[in-house]
């Protein structure tokens, strides 16, 4: 067994995308994080990281453990900030409820934290890998921003930024902003204007993402995961619903299905900056349009994605674990 390993470790030296998921779940992180855990032959998870965002972070730690553990996948995870770097902590119970993920009942977790200090945490993972790093951001930017603000060097060691994050023709929290935008603009600010590669899956292309009642169906009955994942979009389907969508939008699964099938998505590259000083522009995401912009893009900017074949990608994903699951059980 130890030789199969041994290959499979030098396989992940070679050809794998390494990746850190910061995220602060939330139902569609919750999804997000199983697209990633079911390609653990493409990905190579350094860590997972918790942001305060659509809960209190207490609470969206949690729900990332409940999540690994219902997997069973212990991958290192360390909490991070719980407020935004100058605004006062704002969460999204109204999507994601009481819990930050409402719906689905789930045991208490089997893992815990590594550490408490999650900017540590990826600085020590990013430093230590031999190759460069992606970062997929699915909550505020208030852990990233720190990270490049306290350690700046460690920017020639991150590949990109894919980011769940923004719009730049729309907003959900506000008409002009995105919610993991507008809960801590001054981060986000500091990331776009970071030199580092962005790739932001903003509201342009994730509210196209939507998957629809029938299809949610589908999920049901599968198998454990899926039963959850089912149980999940039940929840988060009744916010969509009540903010006026036939569906619901898979926003956070964006950033790894770009990850993942990047040839499912259409993009432009743009110079992204962000509003903080605005009353009712904070947390807006500008991206300069004019035929000669003032900047140099510094975002590849996703506005289309296909649909279908995302919501089946995501579904087989999650299909996926449940079947390798039956076949543990079976060897
Ligand atoms: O606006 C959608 C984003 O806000 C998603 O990341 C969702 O999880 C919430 O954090
Ligand atoms: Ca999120």
């Amino acid at each position: 067994m130890q030789y199969v390993k041994l290959i499979r470790e030098k396989q992940r030296d070679k050809d794998m995308r390494n990746i850190i998921i910061d995220c602060d779940p939330g139902h569609d992180d919750a999804i997000a994080i199983l697209m990633a855990l079911a390609h653990k032959d493409e990905l190579n998870i350094l860590g997972l990281t918790t942001v305060g965002g659509n809960q209190l972070l207490a609470k969206v730690t949690k729900n990332a453990l409940k999540v690994l553990s219902l997997v069973d996948e212990d991958i290192p995870a360390a909490a991070g900030e719980a407020k935004p770097l100058i605004k006062p902590i704002h969460t999204g119970e109204d999507a994601h409820g009481e819990s930050g993920m409402d719906g689905p009942v789930l045991p208490e977790p089997k893992f815990s934290v590594v550490s408490d200090n999650a900017v540590q945490f990826m600085y020590e993972k990013i430093k230590g890998c031999k190759e460069k790093v992606t970062i997929a951001a699915l909550g505020p930017l208030t852990n990233i921003a720190l990270l490049l603000r306290v350690y700046p060097e460690i920017k020639s060691k991150i590949e990109m930024i894919c980011l769940m994050g923004g719009g730049i023709h729309i907003g959900n929290r506000t008409a002009a902003a995105e919610f993991n935008i507008y809960v801590d603009p001054e981060a986000a600010k500091m990331v776009f204007n970071s030199g580092v590669d962005i790739v932001m899956a903003g509201l342009d292309v994730t509210n196209k993402a939507m998957i629809m009642d029938d299809e949610r169906e589908l999920l049901r009955g599968k198998g454990k995961i899926s039963d959850f994942v089912s149980d999940l979009l039940d929840f988060y389907s009744l916010a969509s619903k009540r903010f006026g969508f036939e569906g619901s939008s898979l926003h956070d699964p964006c950033v790894m299905g770009y990850l993942l099938k990047p040839d499912l998505f259409e993009g432009k590259r743009y110079h992204v900056d962000v509003e903080t000083q605005g009353d009712i522009t904070r947390g807006m995401t500008l991206a300069d349009e004019r035929p000669v912009p003032e900047k140099e893009a510094n975002t590849l900017v996703l506005l289309e994605v296909k649909r279908k074949e995302f919501i089946d990608f995501v579904c087989q994903c999650v299909f996926k674990l449940d079947a390798e699951r039956r076949d543990k059980k079976t060897l």
